[in-house]
């Protein structure tokens, strides 16, 4: 026993000392924690149990059989954040660059089953220069069976990707496959190759940085749904992240107690829309003066900000918020804007999250690069993602609601629940002027009568009451009672009851 026990001390040792002080050393250069120092900060003090500490390698090839390190390069287990549980994998580049063996994929396979099975999420904290080449098929093999699972996990516990080093290959479709992606700002990148495999193929010459950096990530692919300055900051923002979410899709949206009022009101809302209709203001301001103590997690804060999605809580409870922003492209609807807000959506869908969604669009964007580019079938997405939905659906129109968009966003023909317009909400197929120019076109010389009809479309039709007066509103609100309206429903849709017709699964146009 005593031998068993000095020999467990000792693998202990090295496990926890994993490539070693030279690696430790160049990691802490680099500004980056290692695995385990990562862990510490994002569990509660003590919480975190680990598992498969003694898991080695089986390689025999290019010298690897004396070569092993127990735990081979990610610590794996679960402990709690804020007092609820989270499993987790935590890469150590110290060890082979934190690449993926057949192994190390088994240990990370282990918590992912137990995380659906109990329903906790899942946070991968990725540090990896992807499959193991040494090990060959092994790898890659391990790689599918952590895709796999990260397929079947989608939609039942949450899964979160933390991407804090160099990542490649694997170490990136991984992430793809999980809800949402956090980076760190000039330590981590993420690329399927790099940029000597770019160069060589394309005769293009890239920065990591330029190449797979937050900012990248943030700005150009969409990849990436928030960055942070550093492991700590990723990582205490990931722990208030957490608190925002069920579970697993067995519980509801949570809830946390609030000291702000759920009737508010919030007078400057009444002044928020100018009145020159194609004036824009920030929709944020409406996000923020609305949500519990002002407090809102963006997601994607930087790409398609012609929309705005994240999580805040009404009364308590977390809620899903979309909203048009008409400081960016009048607030349109584009290709990656279509994209996040329905992705956005079905998450929520996922989790039993309702969905909040302010109005003020103008339309789709018009433009050759939209029609190539697929706005058809990207824009198709918001559509097929709020129809979809069965959660709680809140929808409030400040402004425009024009054409497809309107449609698109919430409307009550795709079971928004409760469908509010502020005064100043003109609900048309377009605006004014493009539609008397369109219906009116032989009198387009004349710009007297044009003005005259122009006038005489916007008195009939830029208000709430022709869309009031067939139900498709159910009220029109005072902007500063907004807060106290949303939470009225939310409370009414509490034990709502919807479903789909039965189906394997749904085909959302990809
Ligand atoms: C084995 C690896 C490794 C890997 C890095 N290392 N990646 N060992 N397999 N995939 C080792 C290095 O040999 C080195 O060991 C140590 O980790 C640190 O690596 P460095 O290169 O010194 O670090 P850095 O300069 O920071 O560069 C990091 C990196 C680079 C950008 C990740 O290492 C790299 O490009 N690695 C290969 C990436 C790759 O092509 N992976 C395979 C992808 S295929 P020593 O002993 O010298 O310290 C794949 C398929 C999956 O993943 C399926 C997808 C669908």
């Amino acid at each position: 026993m005593r031998e068993i026990v000095e020999q467990l001390d000792r693998k202990r040792k090295a496990a926890e000392l994993g490539g070693g002080h030279r690696r430790i050393q160049s990691q802490h250069k680099k500004g980056r924690l290692t695995a385990r120092e990562r862990i510490e900060l994002l569990f509660d003090e003590g919480s975190f149990e680990e598992w498969d500490m003694f898991v080695e390698h089986r390689c025999h090839d290019f010298g690897m059989a004396s070569s092993k390190i127990p735990g081979d390069g990610v610590v794996t287990g679960y402990g709690t954040v804020n007092g609820r549980p989270v499993f987790l994998f935590s890469q150590d580049f110290t060890v082979f660059g934190g690449s993926l063996s057949e192994a190390h994929a088994e240990k990370i396979c282990k918590i992912m089953d137990m995380a659906i099975k109990v329903g906790a999420p899942v946070v991968g904290l990725n540090d990896s220069g992807g499959a193991r080449i040494q090990e060959g098929v092994a790898s890659l093999g391990g790689y599918a069976d952590v895709f796999l699972r990260n397929v079947l996990a989608s939609g039942v516990v949450p899964q979160i990707s933390v991407i804090m080093g160099p990542c490649a290959g694997g170490a990136v479709y991984s992430p793809a496959m999980t809800d949402f992606i956090f980076m760190v700002e000039d330590s981590s990148y993420m690329f399927v190759t790099g940029p000597d495999v770019v160069k060589t193929v394309t005769h293009e010459e890239v920065t990591h940085e330029d190449l797979g950096g937050a900012s990248a990530h943030n700005t150009k692919s969409g990849v990436c749904h928030r960055s942070f300055g550093n492991d700590v900051d990723a990582l205490l923002n990931l722990r208030h992240f957490l608190n925002y979410l069920p579970l697993s899709n067995r519980e509801m949206s949570p809830t946390r107690p609030t000291w702000d009022a759920p009737d508010r009101t919030e007078d400057s809302l009444d002044t928020l829309v100018p009145a020159n209709p194609n004036t824009p203001y920030d929709m944020s301001e409406l996000v923020h003066k609305v949500v519990d103590e002002g407090e809102f997690f963006e997601i994607q804060p930087s790409f398609a900000r012609n929309i705005i999605v994240g999580f805040g809580r009404m009364n308590g409870r977390t809620v899903g918020i979309v909203a048009n922003q008409p400081l960016v492209l009048a607030g349109c609807l584009d290709i990656d804007s279509s994209i996040k807000a329905g992705r956005f959506v079905r998450f929520c869908d996922c989790f039993n999250i309702p969905i909040v969604t302010f109005v003020d669009v103008p339309g789709f964007l018009p433009g050759t690069a939209q029609e190539f580019g697929g706005i058809i079938k990207h824009g198709a997405k918001l559509l097929f993602a709020y129809s979809e939905a069965t959660v709680p659906k809140v929808t409030v129109i400040t402004r425009k609601a024009y054409g497809g968009a309107y449609d698109v966003m919430s409307s009550k023909h795709l079971r928004g629940d409760v469908n509010f317009a502020w005064p100043t909400a003109e609900i048309a197929v377009m605006g004014p002027k493009g539609a008397v120019e369109i219906i009116f076109r032989s009198e387009i010389g004349d710009a007297e009568k044009i003005a005259a009809r122009t006038e005489d479309y916007r008195r009939k039709f830029a208000n709430p009451f022709v869309a009031g007066s067939r139900g498709y509103i159910d009220d029109v609100i005072m902007p500063s009672q907004t807060r106290q309206r949303i939470n009225r429903s939310l409370d009414m849709l509490r034990d709502k009851r919807l479903e789909n017709p039965p189906k394997k699964h749904d085909n959302i146009p990809l």
